[in-house]
């Protein structure tokens, strides 16, 4: 099962990675990838396209500046914007973004009506909410991207800890991206057993630690420039959960509407994906005190969502 076409917005580190794996995987026929930047996305495009007769894969992979070549497209994944430069604040920066993932859901909602779109660029729990209005689309076809990297994060930590596969490992991060995520700990399981039997309190307490400043990790690496291997993947299985209609339940930033005593905002949420996009949330159970953690991260988002209505 593949789609016809999927495109990516913005052709950067998150962008191009996530079409070379979309193609690697052969989720479409056709990937666009579409950027403002002349000739990146061309470039990219071309020189993916070229790894097609090594990798053995028959995805067309065509870049762009701009949206008709990425007319009816199935799925968008949105990666659109720019990073914090020097002397630039994080309320310019959030501006700045919201504008451009304005500006791009105007052309999806032209050229692709129908379509999916998967918000990658931060802050994201904000920036979908901005696409959601923006399109005017159902919340089952705009959704976010944060817990699925958060919860591979979480995961391959565990893997080093144990030193066990990454495959058998079962674990279920919400709330915001990053800082504010809320790891749910009677979630978390190695081939069913449960993660406290198998590690410390305070080793896993480290492991969190270390998940909720994965992004500021990977950044202090890198020190110019952010995570994108992961990130990418995240989107593509998210994509795939889709293309495939596997109804796979990721964790994934939807739109609630009373989900967990929460409305009107972007937060991650247990999520079953298929075919029409989110398909259903699922209320799991919550400790008191992973309700009020989920809580605080709805707060969190809130005050940026307002910050961003103030700067308007
Ligand atoms: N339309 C299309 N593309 C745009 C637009 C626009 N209006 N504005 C900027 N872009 C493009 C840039 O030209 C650039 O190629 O978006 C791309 C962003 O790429 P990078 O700067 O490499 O950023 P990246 O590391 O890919 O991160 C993108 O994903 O994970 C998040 O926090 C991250 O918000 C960031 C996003």
């Amino acid at each position: 099962m593949s789609a016809k076409k999927i495109t990516v917005v913005g052709a950067g580190h998150v962008g191009a990675t996530c079409s070379q794996l979309l193609a690697m995987k052969e989720l479409a026929q056709e990937v666009v990838l579409v950027d403002i930047a002349e000739g990146i996305p061309q470039g990219k495009g071309l020189d993916q396209w070229e790894s097609a007769p090594v990798e053995g894969f028959d995805t067309r992979i065509t870049g762009s500046q701009g949206y008709d070549a990425a007319a009816d497209s199935e799925i968008f994944i949105v990666t659109a914007g720019i990073a914090r430069k020097p002397g630039m604040s994080r309320d310019d920066l959030l501006k700045t973004n919201a504008r451009v993932i304005a500006s791009v859901s105007e052309e999806i909602k032209r050229v692709a009506p129908d379509s999916i779109v998967i918000m990658v660029t931060n802050p994201l729990d904000v920036m979908a909410q901005v696409a959601l209005e923006s399109t005017g689309f159902p919340r089952e076809r705009v959704i976010g991207m944060a817990g699925v990297l958060d919860t591979a994060r979480f995961r391959s930590f565990i893997a080093l800890e144990l030193d066990v596969s990454v495959e058998d490992i079962q674990a279920l991060v919400l709330g915001g991206h990053g800082d504010t995520m809320v790891p749910l700990h009677s979630y978390t399981s190695v081939s069913g057993i449960p993660l406290a039997q198998l590690a410390s309190q305070e080793r896993i307490d480290a492991m969190v630690e270390r998940t909720r400043k994965g992004g500021g990790e990977i950044v202090g690496h890198l020190k110019d420039g952010s995570a994108y291997y992961a990130p990418a993947a995240s989107a593509v299985q998210m994509a795939e959960a889709i293309v495939k209609n596997k109804r796979r339940i990721l964790p994934c930033a939807a739109w609630l509407q009373g989900e967990f005593g929460l409305s009107d905002l972007y937060l991650g949420v247990p999520c079953l994906l298929g075919e029409n996009g989110l398909e259903r949330i699922i209320e799991v159970d919550l400790t008191d005190e992973e309700q009020a953690e989920l809580e605080t991260s709805a707060e969190h988002v809130r005050t940026t969502v307002e910050t961003l209505e103030n700067l308007d």
